[in-house]
């Protein structure tokens, strides 16, 4: 069987933060979601999550894809092990990961699941030209593990060492639960360390196998908002290499933003400046411009959208869109349409080949095909209490500056004229016209402009 025990419970004092520190966004997701997403690749059968501080947050972002432990105290890495009762005795190989070494990759896990095998404990450690804080490996003269020290409990020529401790292992997951019951906390922070098992299998004779990672900013802990931005930086960088790898352009990699969850097909070129968040699909040949935000939406082929925010929806192909749309909601832009710039689309589904191309809001609306939507529509579908639904039919014609109060329906081929507020369905087919009727006052302009002003100071 393969566990995993992910610790999450501490506070992260160094981030100086009232948000958990594994709650932090690396790349676009918090910490603790790249850790979970990676597990579930790899098909571990049991994953526990250690929580403590401010565990609703993680809670309410994991949900049921994990199970839970509680530490209500934070007393240790080896008492935030212990919590895990539910896997007390259980025969199998468990990967023990903190929540603040985000960045290991599914390739290295599988390594050491797979090195567990033959040992009865695997660590996964790195030479550090700065070891700074981390833990150092200690060994004998044969090279033998012997023990992890902690920096702060470290003698000065143990901090020269410079081979750490990732704080990523795997376990016999039956030895690890009997050994943490010998724990004690006599060390410079009082706390049980789960390092200290290191020194225990070795005097037990229980076999340790090292692994060391070839590329050290892969088990780069976080601690603070500068470590935060280099991980950040690192992940982006492996995302961005694998896209253009895979024929997708990017003007300037390091000023492009892509979630690890996004799928972007080849021939995509994207600008500097754009965001791609969430699970998001970009067809082939779309065109992404600067300043441009797209999260959890599907884009379809050959599209240009321009610095436009386009949230939970879906573009079909060959979409013209901005700049400065925004699209969300659930909305649905079929093929060969052109949503133009400061347009609101919310819970919109616009059919094939529609205009619109000016300053409108379109929500709670279904509208056909070959519509024009003038400059300025609104569709008013909120009376204070409730939402409404606009219908629009095919080739229906709306012209600028028109309110349709919903709810309503206008039918195929009807006009709307310019300037009409108007409450009821119109007929397939009719032209409407709703405006308060003129008045021309001759002459009356001129004398308006030349009327005495009021001087300042003299109302
Ligand atoms: C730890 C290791 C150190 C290693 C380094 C790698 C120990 C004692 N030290 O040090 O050898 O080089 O990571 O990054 O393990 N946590 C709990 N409950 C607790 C304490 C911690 O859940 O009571 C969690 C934290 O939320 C965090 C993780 O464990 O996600 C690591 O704790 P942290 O205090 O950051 O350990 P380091 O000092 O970095
Ligand atoms: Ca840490």
């Amino acid at each position: 069987m393969k566990y995993a025990i992910v610790l999450a419970a501490g506070k992260g004092t160094r981030m100086k933060s009232n948000l958990n520190k594994v709650m932090h966004h690396v790349a676009g997701k918090p910490m603790i979601g790249h850790l979970i997403d990676r597990l579930e690749q790899i098909n571990v059968e049991e994953s526990y999550v250690v929580v403590g501080y401010q565990q609703e947050h993680i809670k309410d972002y994991l949900k049921d894809r994990v199970n839970y432990a509680i530490q209500e105290e934070q007393l240790g890495t080896g008492h935030a092990v212990k919590m895990v009762d539910q896997l007390k005795g259980k025969a199998g190989k468990t990967i023990l990961l903190y929540g603040d070494v985000p960045l290991i990759q599914k390739e290295t896990m599988e390594l050491l699941y797979e090195t567990a095998n033959d040992y009865d404990m695997v660590i996964l450690t790195a030479d550090l030209e700065d070891p700074d804080m981390y833990g150092r490996i200690v060994r004998g003269k044969q090279g033998e593990v012997q023990k992890i020290v902690e920096y702060r409990d470290a003698t000065e020529s143990e901090k020269h060492i410079q081979e750490i401790n990732t704080g990523i292992y795997c376990f016999d997951n039956e030895l690890l639960f009997k050994y943490l019951e010998d724990l004690t906390n006599d060390n410079n922070q009082g706390e049980y360390y789960i390092t200290d098992l290191v020194e225990m299998f070795a005097q037990n004779n229980h076999s340790i196998k090292t692994i060391r990672v070839s590329d050290i900013d892969e088990v780069m802990g976080i601690n603070d908002r500068i470590q935060l931005a280099k991980a950040s930086h690192w992940l982006q960088n492996h995302i961005n290499c694998h896209w253009m790898s895979e024929g997708v352009t990017l003007i300037d990699p390091n000023n492009t933003y892509i979630s690890a969850d996004a799928i972007i097909a080849q021939d995509v070129i994207i600008y500097p400046g754009v965001m791609i968040r969430g699970k998001s699909v970009i067809g082939e040949g779309t065109i992404i411009y600067s300043g441009s935000v797209i999260q959890d939406s599907t884009i379809g082929n050959g599209c240009r959208i321009e610095s436009s925010k386009i949230i939970d929806s879906t573009i079909k192909n060959e979409v013209n869109i901005g700049p400065n749309a925004h699209i969300r909601a659930h909305s649905v832009v079929e093929d060969k349409n052109r949503i133009g710039n400061f347009v609101e689309l919310k819970n919109t589904h616009i059919g094939y080949d529609s205009r619109c191309a000016h300053l409108s809001y379109l929500g709670d609306s279904v509208i056909g095909q070959h519509v024009n939507i003038g400059c300025g529509v609104v569709t008013v579908n909120y009376d204070g209490v409730n939402k409404h639904k606009t219908i629009i039919n095919d080739g229906a014609f709306i012209g600028s500056n028109v309110n349709l109060i919903a709810p309503i329906t206008v039918g195929e081929n009807a006009v709307v004229a310019a300037g009409s507020t108007i409450n009821k369905d119109v007929s397939a087919g009719d032209l409407v016209i709703e405006r308060a009727s003129r008045v021309d006052k001759e002459g009356y302009g001129i004398k308006y402009k030349n009327k005495p002003k009021i001087e300042k100071g003299k109302q």
